[in-house]
């Protein structure tokens, strides 16, 4: 009984030792396990005198059920403990100061072309797109244009394989030939817009670059007139430029056109008066356009009888150095963030 009492009063300040929900199993084992004093006093019940047994075994009983609620209070005081310890490790100090982070932009470039396409797409236009190196027969021969044209010139194009005609590969030109491409995968009535990287055997000057964007646009069906060009292209100068503007057509040559025209917008800076921006004449040159030439639906396999078209291609530099008044093609390729970080 006094082995018992000793446990019964020593067991509080082990319990309360325990600095951990391990420690404590561990104490637990100490006290209530099979190796533990109260386990063996309980084993040797049967060989004390049958007189002592009830009160000996009510004293395990107490000792036990003490102890018990004692380890289970304990318990539940380092659970606390350990998952504030795990709030705590886990608090982030919001006070902290922090170096603000550099977020990219768009480039100019793309968010005109985004422009351009969201236009023609609120009309009803899908996007599409081709691959920068291209085979001569959808560059030129699709369009309609002969080995003999000065365009297909070692020293206007930039080949990757120059020579046989049939084998030739280069760097597209112009993103006319995604109209041969797209063409040949969707049947009529076609709406669409390419917008595009294109390259030329050209210098670097305030206007041309070897490298620029152009988007080109491609319509199809079965009664599309010029008429229907003329009004697309007015909505598209109205939209980008405002609602004062007009447009003119003059006439021009594109091999793949017929009639090929050139489509002139009055100055949004001068309203046509003439300034520094329309070089006084107060138009500005937008884009080349025209009537889908039958020879470009026979090479894609449409029917020249029962289709008809136009199209248009403009330069993505020349749009976004008219609006904002950039005076050299350089400053987009340049990427000086000075400059750049102006137009976000
Ligand atoms: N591809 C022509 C160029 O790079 C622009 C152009 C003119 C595109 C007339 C067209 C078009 O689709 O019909 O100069």
């Amino acid at each position: 009984m006094d082995e018992l009492q000793q446990i019964a009063q020593g067991a509080p300040a082990l319990i309360g030792a325990a600095q951990s929900l391990e420690e404590l199993k561990a104490v637990e084992t100490e006290l209530l396990g099979k190796n533990s004093v109260i386990a063996q006093k309980r084993r040797g019940l049967g060989a004390l005198d049958p007189a002592d047994r009830p009160t000996v075994g009510a004293k395990i009983n107490e000792v036990f059920t003490a102890i018990q609620a004692n380890l289970s209070d304990r318990q539940r005081q380092l659970e606390i403990i350990e998952e504030n310890a795990l709030l705590v490790g886990d608090r982030v100090d919001v006070t902290v100061p922090h170096v603000r982070s550099q977020f990219g932009t768009q480039h100019i470039l793309t968010t005109v072309m985004d422009e351009v396409s969201d236009i023609f797409v609120s009309l009803g236009y899908r996007v599409a797109a081709g691959p920068e190196i291209e085979t001569a027969w959808y560059n030129f021969d699709a369009l309609n244009t002969p080995s003999s044209h000065p365009a297909r010139a070692e020293s206007d194009t930039l080949y990757v394989d120059f020579g046989d005609p049939a084998d030739e590969m280069l760097l597209r030109t112009q993103t006319s030939p995604v109209q041969a491409r797209y063409m040949q995968q969707h049947e009529p009535p076609v709406h669409v817009v390419v917008p595009g990287r294109v390259f030329r055997s050209d210098s670097l000057d305030a206007t041309h670059s070897p490298v620029f964007h152009q988007v080109e646009g491609l319509v199809v069906d079965t009664d599309i007139t010029f008429a229907d060009l003329k009004g697309t292209l007015e909505y598209f100068a109205r939209t980008f430029f405002g609602a004062g503007r007009v447009i003119k057509l003059i006439p021009h040559f594109f091999p793949f056109t017929e009639p090929s025209a050139e489509m002139h917008v009055s100055c949004f800076a001068c309203d046509g008066s003439g300034c520094r921006v329309c070089s006084n004449s107060g138009w500005i040159e937008l884009m080349g356009c025209g009537m889908v030439d039958p020879n470009v639906f026979e090479a894609v396999g449409y029917d020249p009888s029962k289709v008809s078209g136009f199209a248009f291609g403009m330069g993505v530099e020349r749009l976004a150095m008219v609006r904002h008044g950039i005076t050299h093609i350089k400053h987009f390729f340049e990427n000086d963030l000075r400059v750049l970080g102006q137009f976000v």
